[in-house]
């Protein structure tokens, strides 16, 4: 489980940076000793592709988590945010996606959706602490007997 509340002192040093090709090899093993694996392709995309953003976690020289979304017509997909286990539950979740929300904002997207499993009780309890709200529930989403749950919050 993991601790309750990090060191103060490590999150006041916390700074969230635009993702550049360099933080790619630190990002990725980050997403991979959390069980999260991305082609990297997607990595490369998120930084060359226009409508593509990501953002970095950094507590000093060391990366600790990341939020990737798109904006395509006025919404704001996000596509996953990730913090390191040893990092969650001191806030830095919620500092990436308020980066990622005044970034969709400043260009005029209207609303941020995103789906979770059903069975990701930890993410569906942040995005409700983050002002997310159910908007449906799609079947089989994941896989047989994995429903998506998708969520909605206006900017
Ligand atoms: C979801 C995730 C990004 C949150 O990051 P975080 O830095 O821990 O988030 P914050 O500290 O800002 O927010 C913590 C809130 O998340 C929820 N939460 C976190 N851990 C929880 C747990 N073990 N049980 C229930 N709720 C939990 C609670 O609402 C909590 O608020 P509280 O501490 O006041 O109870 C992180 O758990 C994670 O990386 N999970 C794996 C990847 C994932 O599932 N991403 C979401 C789908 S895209």
């Amino acid at each position: 489980m993991p601790k309750r509340k990090m060191n103060n002192k490590k999150i006041q040093s916390l700074s969230i940076q635009v993702l550049q090709l360099k933080d790619v090899s630190f990002i990725q093993h980050i997403d991979l000793t959390n069980n999260l694996k991305w082609p990297l392709c997607y990595y490369f995309k998120s930084i060359t592709t226009p409508c593509f953003y990501s953002y970095v976690a950094r507590i000093g020289d060391g990366y600790v988590g990341s939020i990737m979304f798109r904006i395509s017509m006025s919404v704001m997909y996000i596509d996953r945010i990730l913090v390191d286990q040893s990092y969650r539950r001191a806030g830095i979740g919620a500092r990436l996606l308020e980066e990622g929300l005044g970034v969709a904002k400043k260009e005029n997207a209207e609303k941020a959706l995103l789906t979770a499993s059903i069975n990701n009780i930890i993410a569906l309890n942040f995005y409700l602490k983050n002002g997310f709200k159910v908007d449906n529930i799609r079947s089989d989403y994941y896989s047989k007997n994995e429903d998506g749950v998708r969520m909605k919050r206006l900017l």
